[in-house]
């Protein structure tokens, strides 16, 4: 009896919550108005119409039926859907003054002591964190032939790995994802040691009226009375957290890209023919590709980025959040509503890449193929303020473990086997499945 009236109970109180949520979402769409979207269940909001691992496939299927901006609410948190890449672009370039926070959820603070570091961050503390950051990896050459020794260092050791292989057919994941991540781990070594050295600059020069920038702030609050002690903590823990921040970034997004391109070398033998000949004819046998060889070779660098539009390991950007309320393409827009990209579309819209499951390198090659052309749709790495912090990085670690490997090897599927799924291994970063190659050395090596 006891057991029936506590059903009872519940339900009544799940029925009034759900009761109040729905009408609250409602008034709350009404005030707002918001673009047009799917009806939003109580406490769960539309998370049941998303709940596929592959989550831009029920993206694509709503943009059908509600147009390219729409409305979700994921929980009770409203979201706005961005699915093409005019709507993207001008959300994040357009109205980046609205369109560039992060959702402000409590697990990140718990995670992070309040830090919200570089993914999650927002406002001025993001910001200065990311200027001073990218100003950083311009300092000691990011993305410069300067830092070219480091990767080349594990190239080497890529290489030896490989040809250890002789031509029996392995899984070359794990040599990718260790050499990656070491040549980011000693990057950012020497992020830290750079930023030791910059900090004890800062104190030689430090002028309270003139604060140049994080570090300054920092000296400012650590030097400043004790009830200041908790702002001077976050700012430090800014700082340690973003670096943190680019090393998580980093490791999964450039090994599974590499990843992603050895798989397609398996099954477009015709374009590794190419690259191979274009390694030949500009970088010869005799020294490793270098970033400065780049510039003269189109059809290359064609071919990295189209492997990249078609790998599109990142479908979904992470969530932005609109600051203030704003009104976007008419619809009323209240601030902290959450805003998701879907990159999938933008780089498989068949209007801006006919037959876009095709991996063409001439898409990104000028009519007498001689120079590569760069596309602005082409946004693998975010657009807008936002835009992806390891860019420069990720495109010379591309470059040049790709053009190494393809200096010395040629892969190919196992004997008898035919080449490997293309369908991804689905989750936040968007990989190929486990496969095997072979891969043997060049005649020019013997
Ligand atoms: C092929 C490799 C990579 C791809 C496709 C990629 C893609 C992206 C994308 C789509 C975003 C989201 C942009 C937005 O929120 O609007 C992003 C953000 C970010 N990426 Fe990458 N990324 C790659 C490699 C890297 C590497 C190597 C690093 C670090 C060294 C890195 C660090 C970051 C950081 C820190 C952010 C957050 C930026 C911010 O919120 O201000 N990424 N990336």
């Amino acid at each position: 009896m006891e057991a029936g009236l506590l059903l009872i109970v519940q339900t009544i109180i799940v029925g009034l919550l759900a009761y109040v949520v729905i009408v609250l979402f409602l008034r709350h769409r009404e005030r707002s108005k918001l673009p047009p979207g799917p009806y939003p269940l109580p406490i769960i909001g539309n998370l049941h119409l998303v709940a596929d691992i592959a989550v831009h496939r029920p993206l694509q299927a709503l943009a059908r039926q509600y147009g390219n901006v729409y409305s979700l609410v994921m929980g009770c948190v409203p979201n706005i859907v961005l699915n093409d890449y005019a709507a993207i672009q001008e959300a994040f370039v357009g109205q980046a003054d609205c369109f560039t926070g992060r959702p402000h959820f409590a697990i990140h603070k718990e995670i992070s002591g309040g830090a919200g570091g570089f993914l999650n961050g927002d406002g001025s503390d993001w910001m200065e964190l990311r200027k001073f950051t990218l100003r950083c990896f311009r300092g000691f050459g990011v993305g410069r032939r300067s830092q070219e020794g480091r990767i080349h260092e594990e190239l080497r050791v890529v290489i030896e790995h490989v040809s250890r292989e002789q031509e029996r057919p392995f899984d070359i994941f794990n040599h990718l994802k260790s050499a990656t991540g070491t040549s980011l781990l000693s990057t950012f070594a020497e992020l830290d040691k750079f930023l030791e050295k910059r900090i004890s600059q800062h104190k030689e020069t430090f002028d309270p009226n003139n604060i140049r920038d994080i570090i300054d702030a920092f000296l400012v609050e650590r030097n400043s009375c004790t009830n200041r002690v908790r702002t001077a903590y976050l700012l430090y823990n800014e700082l340690v957290k973003g670096i943190h921040d680019l090393f998580l970034a980093g490791t999964e997004t450039t090994s599974n890209t590499l990843y992603w391109f050895m798989l397609f070398m398996l099954h477009h033998p015709h374009v590794q023919a190419k690259v191979q000949e274009e390694i030949d004819s500009i970088v010869g046998h005799g020294r490793l590709p270098s970033m400065s060889d780049r510039a003269n070779m189109p059809y290359t660098e064609a071919a990295i980025t189209e492997m990249q539009r078609l790998a599109n390991i990142v479908p979904i950007v992470p969530p932005h959040r609109v600051t203030r309320d704003t009104v976007f393409r008419g619809w009323h827009v209240p601030a902290d509503t959450c805003v998701m990209a879907n990159l999938r579309t933008v780089l498989g819209d068949g209007q801006l890449w006919p037959q876009p499951e095709q991996l063409r390198p001439e898409r990104f090659l000028s009519s007498d193929r001689r120079s590569f052309i760069k596309r602005e749709e082409m946004i693998a790495f975010g657009t807008g303020p936002r835009v992806c912090a390891g860019e420069a990085l990720a495109k010379m670690q591309l470059f040049l473990f790709f053009t190494t490997l393809l200096q010395r090897f040629t892969f190919t599927s196992p004997p008898g086997l035919e080449a490997p799924s293309l369908e991804p291994q689905w989750g936040i970063v968007y990989s190929a499945k486990p496969f095997k190659l072979c891969a043997t050395e060049r005649d020019w090596c013997h």
